[in-house]
């Protein structure tokens, strides 16, 4: 299985922070935000990953990361988004790297305790389509938010005003070979950006998709200044990605 690592965009939502820097390249405690998925991906056992960025800083990842000798890797890949297309059209440009492969995507601002290892092994032996994780938060409204019948996802809506559950689903996701060409058949949302809430729901759609709940704590460090202060916190509290 290989891993995709999503850190492009403008990062708006953080300005000033972001006006000469990329919102995954910010500290976290005594981190780089970035330093956080990529050890989400390790430690599920995915050492084949690429990172994809955008913007005017796009080059010190390269600085920052190499290839990634402090995380034990011989080697990372890199690839760059042009303009602010969103996840799921960041994610296309993963299609060469994939090669066919299953593929675990993770959103370079997602942050948790623990670890994934339990899902992706699950994943593992699924024989075809995707897998989503979700978390009850406080808030729903602010995620892409799944609505369960008995132990099925039947949609999932983007930021709805009335959730139809108490979940979010969180920024990490597993794929089976089609999810590009499920990226070609979108076309932009209101906030011009092709949804992967679209993908996840063309899965439901078809019966391709699982879901699993995560243990511990996540959040979405860089959705907003206080998820940044909160997500140090948190992991100067507890830390983050351990194996449990
Ligand atoms: C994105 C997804 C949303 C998901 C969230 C997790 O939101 O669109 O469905 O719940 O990431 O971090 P965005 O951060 O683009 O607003």
């Amino acid at each position: 299985m290989r891993g995709i690592v999503l850190a492009g965009g403008l990062g708006s939502r953080l300005l000033p922070l972001t006006k000469v820097t990329n919102k995954h390249l910010l500290p976290v405690y005594k981190d780089p935000m970035i330093y956080y998925p990529i050890n989400t991906l390790i430690n599920a056992g995915i050492k084949d990953i690429m990172i994809v960025t955008g913007g005017n800083n796009a080059g010190e990842f390269l600085r920052l990361l190499g290839n990634g000798k402090q995380f034990g890797l011989k080697h990372i890949s890199y690839t760059y988004q042009e303009g602010e297309g969103g996840i799921a059209e960041a994610l296309s440009l993963a299609e060469e790297f994939a090669d066919g492969d299953k593929i675990v995507v993770i959103l370079g601002d997602n942050i948790i305790e623990n670890n994934i290892i339990k899902q992706k092994e699950a994943f593992k032996t699924q024989k075809e389509g995707a897998k989503i994780i979700i978390k009850k938060v406080p808030h729903p409204e602010h995620f892409g938010v799944p609505e369960l019948i008995k132990d099925k996802v039947v949609s999932i809506e983007e930021k709805p005003k009335k959730p139809k559950s108490e979940y979010a689903v969180i920024g990490i996701y597993m794929y089976d070979y089609r999810v590009f060409d499920v990226v070609r058949t979108l076309v932009p949302s209101e906030r011009s950006e092709l949804e992967i809430t679209d993908v996840n729901n063309y899965y439901i759609k078809n019966g391709l998709m699982t879901y699993d709940t995560l243990d511990g704590w996540w959040i979405d460090a860089g959705s907003s200044h206080d998820n940044l202060a909160h997500a140090t916190q948190l992991v100067i509290k507890t830390g983050a990605n351990k194996i449990t």
